[in-house]
């Protein structure tokens, strides 16, 4: 299936049930982040090949939605025990590809096997009701609505880089278990994990054409997907600048987006500040910040916050900084531009008077993580998602102060609240404007059995397993008239 020439294997597209090698005789070089060599080819799928891979789906599609949902369900829990199978090397796929650790890499996996399982699970659980006329005013009780949830039809899944498999596995599982097709275009750079993945799905014998796996640039093949007259649902996770442009180029299609962050942590005068900095390091380091939810900027009242920084710089330094294959916290970013883009926040923040506590220091795109204080509004560092190892704190005067600047940010995503007075954290956590207040705790999306969303910048719709099932279905009502 694959060809491997000099070690380096050269994969196929997934196009309506076949592996083949795209008839465009084009491939992507896919580079490691950290070992920096070419680690294998892709292929660039052709508008022609979306074309037939989007029709089949369509044609599948028919058949999947009769099936019943327990039978869907057994294709899907043979997929979540074929990734269990596979767990090692689907690990050290995503450790090489985009530079995770591997003892994260690993948590990816299993994470996405138990998320395969729930869905089913949750799929299994969910039905329909039933409505009289009679509870409208001058309604008939002759009149029995039945509410089914019916499928969308094909459901095109893009996912990113940082989590290659489980945002990936967070849409299709869903979309496939509603009794959709599914067209999945991964991040280039997470898209050899991509095809693994799908390779192990593959061998669950899923109806032939059900999904197909289209690589290639978002920017040369994306417009086309997103535009494409075949796709039902868009299911988005990725930066808010695509993200826009997709809503843009989508019309009058149900669209989905996940998109960046800028959570704030809040520190108030009586946080408890051993937890808050347990929470706030591995909420703004892990993973080197490249997660939506990174904590990406500390308000902290002046009466704590230098306490809270001498704190946070001891854990700083402490952090441990190198090879994903070590189980580091602090690994190279995805690319070099990536850490060119952090490099320039941190000195557009430094030439405008922050105080360098820790870090600033590179090598290539690996940076040692750097925590800036005296953070002031003029700073882009204040504002702008980083997505990497860097932490902006800025000194408040009030509880007032902080949630005004809180929400002066174009993003949305989650906030969190370090207090040891319950009044205080709810009266802070309904006047944030985010999708998920986290008291006393990190930013995260997890447990996947919660509801997770983006407001503002950061995004559009739900996730989270119920939700996804939800917002790839609708509802269709049949009256029957009585008598
Ligand atoms: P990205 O550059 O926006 O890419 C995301 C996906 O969109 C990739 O598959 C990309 O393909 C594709 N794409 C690019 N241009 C496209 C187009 N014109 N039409 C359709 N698809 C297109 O984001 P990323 O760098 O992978 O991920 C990092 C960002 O995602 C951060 O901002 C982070 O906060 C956000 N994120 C948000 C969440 C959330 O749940 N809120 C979760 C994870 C990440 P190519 O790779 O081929 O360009
Ligand atoms: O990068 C964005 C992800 O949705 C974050 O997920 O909070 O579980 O790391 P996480």
């Amino acid at each position: 299936m694959d060809h491997v020439e000099n070690d380096v294997t050269t994969y196929p597209a997934y196009l309506a049930g076949q592996w083949q090698p795209s008839e465009s005789h084009e491939t992507i070089a896919i580079h490691s982040p950290w070992q920096r060599d070419v680690i294998g080819h892709v292929q660039a799928v052709t508008q022609s090949e979306v074309d037939q891979s989007i029709q089949a789906a369509k044609n599948a599609q028919h058949e999947w939605a009769t099936l019943s949902l327990g039978e869907r369900g057994q294709y899907l829990n043979q997929w979540a025990q074929e990734l269990a199978k596979d767990k090692e090397s689907l690990a050290t796929s995503i450790m090489t590809e985009v530079g995770k650790n591997y003892a994260d890499a690993e948590k990816e996996v299993v994470r996405t096997i138990d998320l395969i399982r729930y869905t089913v699970q949750e799929a299994l659980h969910m039905h329909g009701e039933s409505v009289r006329g009679d509870g409208f005013p001058g309604g008939s009780k002759e009149k029995l609505g039945i509410i089914e949830r019916v499928p969308l039809g094909v459901v095109l899944a893009i996912s990113p880089f940082n989590y290659p498999v489980n945002l990936a596995a967070s849409k299709i599982a869903p979309a496939l278990m509603a009794g959709n097709g599914v067209i999945f275009k991964p991040a280039t750079q997470g898209s050899i994990s991509g095809i693994k993945m799908i390779q192990a799905l593959d061998r669950t014998g899923i109806p032939s054409g059900i999904l197909s796996l289209i690589t290639g640039r978002g920017s040369e093949i994306g417009d086309y997907l997103t535009e494409h007259p075949g796709i039902n649902m868009i299911s988005f996770t990725g930066s808010t600048r695509t993200g826009k442009h997709l809503s843009q180029k989508s019309i009058m299609i149900p669209l989905v987006l996940e998109l960046g962050g800028k959570d704030p942590a809040i520190v108030c005068q009586d946080a408890d500040l051993d937890l808050t900095v347990k929470n706030i390091i591995s909420g703004a380091f892990s993973y080197s910040g490249q997660r939506c939810t990174a904590v990406k900027r500390v308000l902290v009242d002046d009466q704590v916050a230098d306490q809270l920084v001498a704190k946070l710089q001891k854990a700083v330094d402490a952090l441990s900084v190198g090879s994903p294959k070590n189980n580091r916290m602090i690994v190279p970013l995805i690319d070099n531009k990536s850490a060119d883009f952090v490099q320039g926040l941190i000195d557009d923040a430094m030439d405008k008077g922050a105080t360098l506590v820790t870090g600033n220091q590179r090598k290539e795109n690996l940076l040692a993580p750097t925590l800036l204080d005296h953070v002031t509004e003029d700073m882009d560092i204040a504002w702008v998602e980083p997505f990497g190892p860097v932490l902006p704190i800025i000194r408040v005067h009030s509880v007032n102060q902080a949630i005004q600047l809180a929400n002066k940010s174009n993003f949305g995503l989650q906030a969190s609240v370090f207090t040891q007075d319950i009044d205080k954290a709810l009266e802070i956590a309904g006047a944030i404007e985010v999708g998920t207040v986290q008291v006393n705790g990190r930013p995260e999306r997890g447990p996947d059995n919660f509801p997770f969303l983006g407001v503002k910048s950061s995004g559009m719709g739900t996730q989270g397993v119920h939700n996804s099932l939800l917002s790839m279905s609708r509802e269709k009502l049949t009256v029957m008239n009585l008598k």
